[in-house]
């Protein structure tokens, strides 16, 4: 039966949690916005803070020991009874162990970063009771995750703060979203605001993952220094470190443009003639141009040096306006999605959502 008349915000605020319903289901929350893994800057006052104010906050385990993870998760689990999650990287040495950990804390949601996870990981993962979530950055790796046991995947598009891919998540959306329908997809990558997330969902994203806009919130440890460069920024200040030479590989990160990125170009090319003239052998050049960064995120997060420190931060960085709390920053994600859907239906004349079946 047709119902008019109903409230058409909170028409609009059903539809949206139908569309993020499957990623909600998922992740055992309000909203289906998980905030992504940032080393240093995810640990316990954030992820908790995320998962209080209903979306799903996901602890960075980086280089951390075993130890030092258990920490993390029982302090964490100290301040919030809500669902959050842990990000592993898959090349840590020690990884077996850090799943074990999260395991025996009985951690919801294992995300396995970094590369491609192997079967025998995600295994491990969800034998001892955790859902496995990986990253796809294409249909090919997402359809082999799935055979492998993942249960989830986040698309993160090279807008993204961190270490990127190639491809935009405009483009990964369209490869991925109309043919992975077994497990929820996550969206990520450039995105501050709902009407952006709602446009995802309506492609068939169960929800979206940022890390930027919480990077700068209230409750985020970064340093003042770091999330006024994030309030200063503008989109095109988020750029991507550049490779000077193909012999010498760079993993693209995306970060504000600063000293540090300046001299890491000039460290390239003084590496690189010291090879051409013989004077270090490229197995030697490639780790020193690899070692320029070691620490550089810590020297900016922590200790605020953010002029020689690695400024992580996503092109959703030119939308960081001012310092606010995560519950402020998510209440506002679902008010621009119903906004948007209202005035949707205002514009087309047809209702956002008014098929209600009565019994
Ligand atoms: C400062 C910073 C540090 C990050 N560190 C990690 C990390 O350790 N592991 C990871 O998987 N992703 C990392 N990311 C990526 C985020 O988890 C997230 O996917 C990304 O920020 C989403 O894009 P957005 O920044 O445009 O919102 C980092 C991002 C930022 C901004």
């Amino acid at each position: 039966m047709i119902m008019t008349g109903q409230d058409p915000r909170l028409a609009a605020r059903a539809t949206l949690d139908r569309l993020w319903a499957p990623g909600c289901r998922f992740l055992g929350t309000e909203t289906a916005i998980l905030a992504g893994a940032m080393s240093w800057v995810s640990e316990r006052h954030l992820v908790s803070a995320i998962s209080n104010a209903g979306g799903f906050g996901v602890i960075a385990c980086g280089a951390m020991t075993p130890e030092r993870l258990e920490e993390e998760i029982v302090a964490t689990q100290g301040l919030t009874d809500r669902n959050f999650g842990v990000n592993l990287i898959t090349m840590h040495p020690e990884l077996d162990r850090l799943v074990d950990v999260c395991v025996a804390h009985k951690v919801g949601h294992v995300v396995l970063a970094g590369g491609v996870p192997s079967g025998a990981t995600i295994k491990r993962v969800r034998d001892g009771g955790a859902r496995a979530i990986g990253f796809a950055p294409a249909l090919a790796l997402g359809k082999r995750l799935v055979k492998l046991g993942i249960e989830a995947l986040v698309i993160e598009g090279s807008e993204a703060g961190g270490h990127v891919g190639p491809v935009s998540l405009n483009v990964l959306a369209q490869e991925i979203l109309p043919h992975i329908h077994d497990v929820p997809v996550f969206v990520a990558g450039g995105l501050a605001r709902g009407d952006a997330v709602l446009g995802y969902l309506e492609q068939g994203a169960a929800g979206a993952q940022l890390g930027t806009l919480f990077a700068a919130s209230t409750e985020s440890i970064a340093h003042e220094a770091f999330k006024k460069a994030f309030v200063r920024a503008n989109a095109r200040d988020a750029v991507t470190s550049s490779q000077l030479d193909e012999r010498f590989p760079v993993i693209p990160v995306r970060g504000l443009s600063n000293r540090g990125t300046r001299r890491f170009m000039a460290h390239q090319a003084e590496t690189l003639q010291r090879f051409q003239n013989g004077e270090v052998s490229r197995e030697d050049a490639q780790l020193e141009i690899e070692h320029f960064w070691a620490g550089a995120l810590r020297r900016a997060v922590i200790e605020g040096d953010v002029e020689e420190g690695s400024v992580m931060a996503g092109q959703s960085v030119g939308m960081v306006k001012a310092v606010r709390p995560v519950a402020e920053i998510l209440h506002d994600l679902v008010e621009q999605a119903v906004d948007a859907l209202v005035a949707r239906e205002a514009r087309t004349g047809h209702p956002a959502d008014r098929e209600i079946t009565a019994g």
